[in-house]
């Protein structure tokens, strides 16, 4: 599909009035992936992999059908590899408490970058405060770049797993994933990937990777809030307790016992979120007939347009790197003197959508804060997404530059 067809396909967006740049928070979905879900519940909705009469035989194929097709979009050939999740962030504390818990004892050391989001660092926090273990910061320099000597000097044999998000949130950098994969599987550890900012925007192959766990978000891919998955390997998933514990994850119960069900049904306790399975399956299926090459040169054009302009105008600072194709998508910066919810609300007010705040990354903000000399502890945030227009990034940019004024600081 071309890039420009594509953004026909998105209701919300047909207004022009609006300017939707907060894609990193959520992206927004095209009607393929709204009527997936419609025709989940028009056509087999039932309880999935229960029932034995049509409608629930149906809703099973419906579920287990996406699997192999987000699978499929993943590198992941294992079926039983792609376990369905709310989001990413159920996904890490999944890790967390069946892996971590069992798997880090006292005195050993958990690595996470200064850059994760607060759901790649809150389950590792429970896990070291618990068992008595360490957790350690990788740091980055001005440009949000994680340097390999930082790597080889955090990464040792007392490293038990490290948690990196494959691309930051608040930078837009994307992360030494696959270094420090080969780093910490030298030293007998695990990976822990946060995919939810890097699987929008990248062709992903877990396996290419060298993941040993890697979470997502379908929310932020074009597919419905409250889908998600979690990959990991076979032999490790295999060994893990279950994280939930009841309905279609067991295969035997007595009264005092439990055996479980196979791969990935362990995992998966209640009743499944089906429906937006089928609507993660046609999203995949959206930015597959897209492509990435495309999705990402998209993105490119429009974030040349906002560094090149942002960089030109006088009190507005852009945080992370100076090559837009660094960014993927994401463009973090302040206005001197003006606080970034206020921008916010005054971007607001011409129908302009950024997120502002400290994005779920206070450490970062902190880090940021003292580096930059930055007035507050948070930052706004314009992240885009392929459906957005070099026309939009005009736009934005026209509006961002009266801010200051507006606010009554001067131009
Ligand atoms: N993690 C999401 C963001 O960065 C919500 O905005």
């Amino acid at each position: 599909m071309d890039i420009k067809e594509a953004r026909k396909h998105f209701p919300i967006l047909q207004d022009p009035a609006y300017i939707y740049f907060d894609n990193a928070a959520t992206s927004q979905r095209p009607s393929q992936v709204i009527n997936a879900v419609k025709g989940f519940y028009e056509n087999c909705n039932a309880n999935p992999l229960r029932g034995l009469y049509e409608w629930s035989i149906k809703a099973t194929e419906a579920y287990e059908d996406a699997r192999g097709r987000v699978a499929a979009h993943f590198g992941i050939e294992d079926e039983g590899e792609l376990i369905f999740v709310r989001n990413a962030t159920e996904a890490l504390n999944l890790v967390a408490y069946s892996y971590g818990m069992d798997n880090v004892g006292e005195g050993d050391e958990v690595v996470v970058s200064i850059m994760e989001h607060h759901s790649n660092i809150l389950p590792w926090q429970m896990v070291c405060e618990k068992k008595g273990a360490i957790l350690k910061y990788l740091e980055c320099d001005d440009e949000g770049v994680i340097s390999d000597r930082e790597l080889e000097e955090k990464i040792t044999s007392r490293t038990k797993i490290v948690a990196m998000g494959q691309v930051s949130n608040v930078l837009g950098v994307s992360n030494p994933v696959k270094k420090a994969a080969g780093l910490v599987h030298a030293h007998g550890g695990v990976i822990v990937v946060d995919g939810a900012q890097g699987a929008p925007h990248k062709l992903t192959d877990v396996k290419a990777l060298d993941a040993d766990f890697y979470a997502f978000s379908g929310h932020k891919m074009l597919g419905p809030m409250g889908i998600g998955g979690l990959y990991g390997r076979r032999e490790l998933l295999e060994e893990m307790q279950p994280f939930l514990r009841g309905g279609e994850m067991i295969e035997y119960v007595t009264r005092q016992s439990a055996t479980y069900a196979e791969l990935p049904h362990k995992f998966e306790a209640g009743t499944v979120n089906a429906s937006d399975a089928a609507g993660l399956s046609a999203a995949v299926d959206f930015l597959d007939g897209i492509g990435f090459a495309a999705i990402e040169e998209q993105e490119l054009k429009i974030t040349k347009i906002l560094l090149e302009r942002m960089g030109r105008m006088d009190h507005v600072h852009v945080y992370g790197s100076s090559d837009p194709a660094k960014h993927s998508g994401i463009v973090t910066f302040n206005i001197d003197g003006c606080h970034p919810h206020d921008v916010a609300s005054v971007l607001d007010g011409e129908h302009i959508a950024v997120r502002a705040g400290h994005h779920c990354a206070q450490p970062l903000m902190e880090f940021m804060q003292e580096k930059f000399s930055m007035e507050y502890r948070a930052t706004a945030r314009a992240s885009v997404y392929f459906y957005n227009t070099e026309e939009e990034a005009e736009r934005f940019c026209d509006v961002l530059s009266k801010v200051r004024g507006w606010l009554g600081y001067g131009a």
